[in-house]
């Protein structure tokens, strides 16, 4: 770790990792008072309570980590991204995902002499034209019926935002006139199951690239085309329904009509658009369709609130970089190895997948900025499930394993399916969880509740370690009011930002994606050695030996 965490690593040795949360609990009647933020985002996303004081911190660690982040110019670098400095420095490219969702009338951001504003509205205005035919029924399907379920196929940047955000928004579709599936794996169970029950004549299409090379969506796109027309039995209408059945999402006009769909059928997004920030640009189409463009405005205004918050409050007061400085304190200090999300919203149910292509494809990296491998630990490992599934399955090693395991409780105070006492439930489970890996049990407490219980002698003594809780275990709690547009777009940017500061503080790019790429060369390399009668020596005797393996036993 270079000299700007020093002051912290000290602190660390000398008290922090010592630090117990029910000692400061009980030493300071206000710890949630000072260890938490209620920030009210703006009039429709309502307010965003963080409650970090379930945390090993106390007023030094906190200062320290605030010095940190101004020590390595996250203000600086931030206000270098919304302008649209070229920050993605190995591909040289802006990273302006939060010009798609600025609301601002007279916003002008200038990238490479031209104003990214102006493209920015018009695909929007061409978005909406487009959802409203679809939704209204304008838009006919070769047969001239009306449009019942829309397809997405991509993958990663290009699936998994609308697949979680369509889940998170049910509520505000209507599945019985208009369905979004998705399909995004090239195992070709994904589409087949897709497809299975889909009618052709009104089944739409949207094929969403970046790039449009990536293999698994163009290979789905194609079979999907071929699903198509092999039910179109008069072939003079083939052309006629590509082009009523396909639109595209890209910045990649010309592959795309290469595939056969028309430029009008295409919304056009941007190189400076990174693909797991994607979400909020063309890639939201089916998003738009789904929920209406209405609502796919309001999630972009939530985000922009949340931007207008993450550049203007105190870096002490500002919500994505307290959940990112906590994060680099335990990543950094304590060893942590993953971060848990947990939302008590069922709604939220894909979040914390979203996520994991989030910030893992963004801060899964081994070199600074300039090349130079890190000194440091970089992006944690993310996962989750929402509560209380999750509570059933894996908390028991949160509670009471080996690892030290952060959270993140995300919880609404209102639901939007208010039966019986479910909410109330929900968020009682909510609150005790963050309690118990707070406090957890001492060993006189589970002793005397195994007394109560009636044990004694060995059977008390042998089953009193297996009770004990050793607590001091970190969580979060954020709270919104409701799960609107508003507020889902706020917390998604919320997270976002979050994974920029901790990028900025680890000064790496969390931009690009190399790491992906060498497996994708490899595979490409390997599919006509799945087709040759000989056996296969080019690879190491494992690689060679499976590929072997599989073409003895393929019956293809
Ligand atoms: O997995 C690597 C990746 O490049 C992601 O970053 C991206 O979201 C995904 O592939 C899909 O890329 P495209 O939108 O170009 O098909």
């Amino acid at each position: 770790m270079d000299n700007r965490f020093s002051k912290l690593k000290e602190y660390y040795e000398s008290k922090g990792k010592d630090l117990n949360m029910r000692e400061l609990f009980s030493k300071d009647s206000s710890r949630f008072n000072k260890f938490s933020v209620d920030v009210k985002i703006s009039e429709k996303v309502g307010n965003i309570l963080l409650d970090y004081s379930k945390n090993r911190i106390d007023e030094t660690a906190l200062a320290l980590l605030v010095e940190l982040a101004e020590q390595s110019g996250v203000a600086e670098m931030r206000d270098r991204m919304f302008k649209g400095d070229k920050i993605n420095i190995t591909e040289q490219r802006a990273v302006l995902h939060t010009a798609l969702r600025n609301r601002d009338p007279s916003a002008k951001i200038v990238v490479d002499g031209e104003d990214v504003m102006v493209g920015v509205r018009q695909v929007l205005a061409k978005m909406r034209s487009f959802v409203g035919r679809v939704r209204s029924g304008e838009w006919r399907g070769y047969s001239g019926k009306a449009i019942t379920d829309v397809v997405n196929i991509g993958i990663g940047g290009s699936d998994l935002g609308p697949v979680m955000v369509t889940n998170a928004l049910k509520s505000y579709a209507d599945d019985t006139k208009l369905r979004a599936h998705f399909v995004s794996n090239i195992d070709g169970t994904h589409l087949v199951e897709t497809v299975k029950h889909l009618n052709p004549e009104t089944t739409l299409f949207i094929v969403a690239s970046k790039t449009f090379t990536t293999q698994e969506t163009i290979t789905n796109a194609t079979s999907a085309r071929a699903w198509l027309l092999e039910r179109v039995s008069d072939a003079s209408l083939h052309t006629k329904a590509v082009a009523q059945h396909f639109v595209a999402l890209s910045t990649n006009g010309e592959a795309v009509s290469k595939f056969g769909i028309l430029v009008d059928n295409m919304f056009e997004f941007w190189d400076w658009v990174g693909g797991r920030y994607s979400l909020w640009s063309a890639i939201g189409l089916s998003i738009a369709l789904y929920v209406g463009m209405d609502v796919f405005e309001s999630l972009l205004e939530g985000a922009y609130e949340m931007d207008r918050h993450f550049t203007s409050a105190p870096l002490a007061h500002n919500l994505p970089v307290l959940l990112a400085l906590i994060g680099v304190w335990y990543n950094n200090f304590f060893n942590a190895q993953s971060v848990a999300i947990l939302p008590y919203d069922q709604y939220l149910s894909r979040f914390a997948a979203y996520f994991q292509q989030g910030d893992m494809e963004s801060n899964g990296k081994g070199v600074t900025r300039d090349g130079t491998p890190v000194s440091s630990q970089t992006g944690p490992v993310i996962w989750g499930e929402p509560g209380t599934n999750g509570q059933h399955a894996f908390y028991q090693l949160i509670h009471q394993g080996t690892k030290i395991i952060p959270c993140d409780f995300i919880a609404p105070i209102e639901s939007q399916n208010n039966i019986g006492q479910h909410h109330r439930i929900l968020l009682s489970n909510f609150f005790a969880q963050t309690e118990a890996l707070m406090k957890g049990k001492s060993e006189s407490e589970a002793r005397a509740e195994l007394v109560k219980e009636g044990l004694s002698g060995d059977r008390l003594e042998n089953l009193l370690p297996h009770k004990v809780f050793s607590g001091n275990r970190p969580t979060n709690s954020i709270m919104i009011q409701k799960l609107t547009p508003h507020s889902l777009g706020a917390l998604i940017a919320l997270y976002e930002h979050k994974i920029f500061v901790q990028g900025v503080i680890w000064n790496i790019n969390s931009f690009d994606q190399w790491g992906v790429e060498l497996g994708k060369q490899l595979a490409k390399s390997i599919l006509p050695e799945l087709y040759t009668k000989e056996d296969i020596t080019s690879h190491d005797s494992s690689t060679n030996g499976l590929i072997n393996y599989y073409k003895k036993n393929s019956k293809l």
